[in-house]
């Protein structure tokens, strides 16, 4: 009896390139593909951070090879993708994760320095990461584009406009590269994660977190970088082959509740 199941649940041998891995989803993302058996190139501007992350993902058996890159500069993308191909073989997963938490309301005498840096690092990176990786995702044959956009990217809260306009730009832009993509075989999908304890927000108090989580999430609680990391995972796998162009809210159910 032929088997009916041909797909694959393994990322065992893919080559994930992960930015901003090392915090909080990035570094809970490039953990996990690395307990899963990928090859993981670890990227962050925090150089003593991806040199942690590579040890901590190589003494729990994993393979992991790290650069420093900062996403806000093309050059940096163009020849760190060059290196992860020519040292790791190929690209087959991109995780498109770096961000910043930027804050400023609309009258603010430096409102455009701030808009400018949400776009460079968290709209115009992703598409620029994308640009570079796109020969050796065609390579791969399943290769697979997961961009972190945030609920932000779904709907907006006070004092936010670059954040948000960026993390909207993320939803879009997945949604074009996807329908561009998809003859290629390279799906593209999206993530909005919810409030998530990490880096990023470790600035907010524990009974504030509690109290916003109780007010706005159905599951009553921050989430862990981790369980946004098995959603990219899913979304990164060879069976994930029809999933294309999605916006993947993480939130606890955040965004439905009224
Ligand atoms: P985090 O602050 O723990 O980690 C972010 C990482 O990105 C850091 O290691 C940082 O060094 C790196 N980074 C910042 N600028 C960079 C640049 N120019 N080039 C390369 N790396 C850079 O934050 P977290 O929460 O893990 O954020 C990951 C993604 O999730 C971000 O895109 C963020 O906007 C998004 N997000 C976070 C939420 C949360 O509640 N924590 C909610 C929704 C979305």
């Amino acid at each position: 009896m032929p088997r009916l199941s041909k797909r694959s649940r393994s990322v065992t041998g893919k080559v994930a390139l992960v930015t901003g891995a090392a915090s909080g989803m990035g570094r809970a993302t490039a953990h996990l593909f690395g307990d899963e058996g990928a090859k993981v190139a670890v990227t962050d501007l925090n150089a003593d951070g991806v040199a942690a992350v590579v040890e901590e993902i190589t003494q729990a058996g994993g393979v992991a090879r790290g650069w420093a890159l900062d996403v806000g500069d093309g050059e940096q993308i163009r020849s760190v993708v060059a290196e992860i191909d020519r040292d790791l073989g190929g690209i087959d997963v991109l995780v498109n994760n770096a961000g910043i938490a930027v804050g400023t309301t609309v009258d603010a005498e430096d409102y455009e320095a701030t808009w400018d840096r949400a776009l460079s690092v968290m709209l115009t990176a992703q598409v620029r990461l994308v640009r570079a990786c796109l020969p050796m995702l065609q390579r791969s044959g399943e290769g697979r584009i997961i961009n972190i956009a945030s609920s932000e990217g779904l709907g907006a809260q006070l004092y936010t406009g670059p954040y948000t306009a960026a993390k909207h730009g993320v939803v879009g832009l997945t949604r074009s590269l996807a329908v561009e993509l998809g003859k290629t075989g390279i799906t593209a999908n999206c993530i909005c994660p919810g409030p998530i304890r990490t880096g990023m927000t470790a600035g907010i108090p524990d009974d504030a977190k509690e109290k916003f989580a109780r007010r706005r999430v159905p599951l009553a609680r921050y989430g862990d970088p981790e369980e946004v990391a098995h959603a990219t995972l899913s979304l990164s796998l060879p069976a994930s082959s029809y999933i294309n162009g999605v916006t993947l809210p993480v939130d606890g159910g955040m965004t439905i509740k009224n």
